[in-house]
């Protein structure tokens, strides 16, 4: 079957700061979140595998790695900013070795014409925002704000793509509230607070929309968005009415609750019919006041979610996949669900709900299981089933573009083997495989598959 994808597609790899770039403390580079619990023994669960101190030592490697990405003809990489290398201790003082180690990176980018997409945040806040309250004061829309102003003054020559933030749903919301049943908090600060999980996603809302209005006032050039991690959420029952209705709630309470807000200027029902008394006080006017339009929205889309009937207020409660009664069928990896046609429902569903201008799939792909004891082995450097996986999914991409979905790009998660959250060095994502002795860097098949690919669809 032939793809038809605009000429000008994004055909990119995604990435992220903490997860690769290690040099935790080089060069000035204060502690995130991550870099602190990580040396309290009583969180270490929520560390496997150790601290991604290190990592692929991005921070050292980014020219080898950008000339990587160039054989592959990759036209975007998406990567964030580590706001402590910025901003190490306070708001105020801004670190100048981080400032130049960003720019050496997004011009090297631009030399080898390909296009920084930049995260504002994903996921690794400063140790002392968390000090300060963290995003459940208000105060953290002031930092995050100066912080956000600081990246487009100091890159915003170079850097045309920002988005404010990464899948806050875990970082933002799950750092008060156990998210996939990990808990309490899945994130820093681990604390199980409903109330300080509300007023950080609210708060976490509007540092959104002030980011935005500041990239406006500022008359920066390029575009602004945010990435979240829309899924479709099915019926456990098709032909069940409580069951559909228990979908749509489900989606609201976990996609909803970002995207509303920041595309449409409100809260899902389910906020003010259930959650109303977790929310800080005036949250739907001060709302109404903060909107900002954004040019895309950015979906990491790795599974679809299934719900089912409750008698409890929400109406919702979470239940297996129907067909397989089991969380996942381990094509895509342990306790993730390969299903291509997910893609396509949530692309179509975020079209017709939002009618943004352009949507972006900011992450999709597959990870393979490392063996703990032999971190030097990346998984199958011949890996066939990850080609099989993105090809799946691009082609449900192709079909939403005929169906009138204006996609403007796709981001393969990820460019090279990462620390992963919760569960260390063992899950591999990468095109490109990273032995963690000697960091020597090994393209895949599927390095080679997506090359070629892009430029047979450039
Ligand atoms: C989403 C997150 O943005 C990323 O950090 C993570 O590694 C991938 N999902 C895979 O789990």
């Amino acid at each position: 079957m032939a793809f038809s994808f605009p000429k000008d597609f994004l055909w990119g790899a995604a990435s992220s700061a903490y997860q690769i770039e290690g040099a935790w403390n080089k060069d000035g580079k204060g502690m995130n979140c991550h870099d602190y619990y990580a040396r309290q023994s009583e969180y270490a669960q929520h560390f496997a595998m150790g601290r991604p101190d290190i990592c692929a030592d991005f921070y050292h490697h980014y020219r080898e790695d950008i000339d990587i990405m160039a054989q592959m003809h990759l036209k975007s990489f998406r990567f964030s900013i580590a706001w402590a290398r910025l901003f190490p201790d306070n708001p105020d003082d801004l670190n100048p070795k981080g400032v130049d180690f960003y720019n050496d990176m997004f011009s090297y980018l631009n030399k080898k014409g390909i296009i920084p997409f930049v995260d504002l945040f994903h996921w690794d806040l400063p140790q002392w925002v968390l000090e300060r309250g963290g995003p459940s004061s208000k105060e953290f829309i002031e930092w995050f704000e100066a912080y956000a102003r600081v990246c487009y003054e100091k890159f915003g020559d170079k850097v045309k793509y920002w988005s404010t933030m990464n899948e806050p749903s875990y970082s933002i919301f799950g750092g008060y509230h156990a998210v996939n049943g990990i808990g309490p908090g899945t994130f820093p600060p681990f604390e199980e607070d409903l109330k300080k999980a509300f007023a950080a996603c609210h708060n976490m809302n509007l540092a959104h929309m002030r980011a935005v209005r500041a990239f406006r006032e500022m008359g920066c050039e390029g575009k602004i968005g945010t990435v979240i991690d829309a899924f479709p959420v099915y019926p456990y029952s098709l032909s069940d009415e409580r069951d559909i209705y228990a979908a749509e709630r489900k989606f609201d309470y976990y996609v909803a609750k970002w995207l509303d807000p920041i595309l449409l200027g409100k809260y899902p029902e389910i906020i003010f019919d259930t959650y109303q008394d977790y929310m800080p006080e005036g949250f739907a006017e001060e709302l109404q006041e903060a909107y900002e339009e954004i040019d895309f929205i950015g979906d990491n889309y790795y599974q679809p979610s299934y719900a089912q009937h409750s008698d409890e207020k929400s109406g919702f409660q979470e239940c297996l996949d129907p067909e397989l009664e089991e969380p996942g069928c381990g094509e895509a990896f342990v306790g993730m669900k390969k299903y291509p046609e997910g893609l396509y429902d949530i692309l179509l569903l975020l079209h017709k709900r939002y009618h943004p201008k352009e949507i972006i799939v900011t992450e999709n792909g597959m990870s393979m299981k490392r063996d703990e004891n032999n971190l030097a082995v990346p998984t199958q450097i011949h890996d066939k089933q990850r080609i099989r996986y993105i090809r799946s999914h691009v082609m449900m991409l192709s079909r939403a573009i005929e169906a009138g979905v204006p996609v403007t790009g796709y981001y393969v998660w990820t460019l090279e083997d990462t620390y992963e959250h919760g569960v260390g060095f063992t899950y591999d994502y990468g095109l490109v495989g990273i032995n963690y002795e000697t960091m020597e860097r090994i393209p895949r098949d599927s390095f080679k598959w997506y090359g070629e690919f892009i430029q047979a669809n450039t």
